[in-house]
């Protein structure tokens, strides 16, 4: 496996239903079954929504600093053996807080668990906190204002959940909040929002990177200006088989459109416990079914470095 950076995933969407049951067992929490397997056969989904809906179910198991610590080690280590060697891990806060539980029981368990991982195997991580959009707009800047005295633990922003009828334009406020604190900014845009998402996105948020960004694709102006200034996509193949957000068969996705486009594209997991791999498994998936050649997965690997918001000088030790 080629070393990679991976910068669109969801730390909640690689806890894995193995420690769902174990969680919940261990917090006295009750749950439609506590057999992994049969948890895991709910995971057939029609849309984004319906994936939002089991995965903010099981997210109820968290409650403990140590429980944060668990799921957060247990990515870190898989993404290390999958070549990962930087990590820009998404984080739901909100979520949490929603389930009664402080941020500081959050960001002790999540960076406890960066630093452990750091000294194990070397590999770089940071943290970006990503606001709920189907909770509003000031919801996201209360949100950003209660992350603040923790502001040396995430190094930027992002925009996931519910996309459709929640669009970039009701959360400046707190990208520009987030922008006045040195954030780095990023949005889910244009995976099952139109084009425009992705607009709203770079001119109203000042967003450095698109989260997902395939329908930008039927936009010849957004991809010349995506082309132009090498803005970033974080394209996830396997969750688009999953969500239905792309055609059903790999080898109908838009990433070898979007490499001969001259975007800037990088592959990444989303939710590695709900849509069928980790990164590794996603690089294997598009290799054997989009008939990458050697050279196109090496550009896509050079692109999620290049794309991270890692330091020059430490990106060319990762390399
Ligand atoms: N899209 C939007 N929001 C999300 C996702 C996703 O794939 N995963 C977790 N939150
Ligand atoms: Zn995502």
């Amino acid at each position: 496996m080629l070393p990679v950076a991976e910068l669109h995933m969801h730390i909640e969407g690689s806890l894995e239903a193995e420690l769902v049951v174990a969680l919940a067992r261990r917090n006295g929490i009750d749950l439609p079954t506590f057999d992994p397997a049969e948890l895991k056969s709910r995971y057939r989904f029609t849309d984004l929504q319906s994936f939002l809906d089991i995965y903010y179910d099981n997210l109820a198991v968290l409650r403990t600093k140590e429980d944060f610590y668990d799921l957060g080690s247990a990515y870190l280590a898989r993404a290390a053996a999958a070549g990962v060697r930087r990590a820009e891990m998404f984080f739901d806060l909100q979520t949490h807080t929603q389930n009664g539980i402080a941020p500081a029981t959050v960001f002790g368990g999540l960076t406890a668990a960066i630093a452990d991982a750091t000294a194990a195997t070397g590999i770089s991580a940071d943290l970006i906190l990503c606001f709920l959009r189907h909770l509003g707009g000031d919801a996201a800047t209360e949100t950003l204002r209660s992350a603040l005295p923790f502001r040396d633990q995430f190094i930027g922003v992002g925009l996931d959940s519910s996309e459709l009828g929640f669009p970039p334009s009701l959360f400046t406020e707190s990208f520009g909040l987030a922008a006045a604190e040195g954030l780095h900014r990023v949005a889910h845009a244009g995976e099952e929002g139109g084009p425009d998402y992705v607009w709203e996105a770079l001119d109203l948020l000042g967003v450095e990177r698109i989260d997902h960004g395939n329908r930008a694709m039927e936009d010849a102006d957004l991809v010349a200006r995506l082309r132009d200034e090498q803005i970033p996509l974080t394209v996830c193949p396997l969750s688009n088989i999953a969500l239905k957000t792309a055609p059903p068969e790999l080898a109908d996705h838009l990433l070898p459109a979007m490499l001969a486009e001259g975007l800037l594209v990088s592959i990444n997991s989303d939710d590695p416990a709900y849509f069928g791999g980790y990164v590794d498994d996603n690089y294997a998936a598009i290799e054997t079914q989009l008939s990458l050649t050697p050279a196109q997965l090496g550009l896509l690997a050079e692109n999620s470095f290049t794309s991270s918001f890692l330091p020059e000088a430490e990106k060319e030790a990762l390399r």
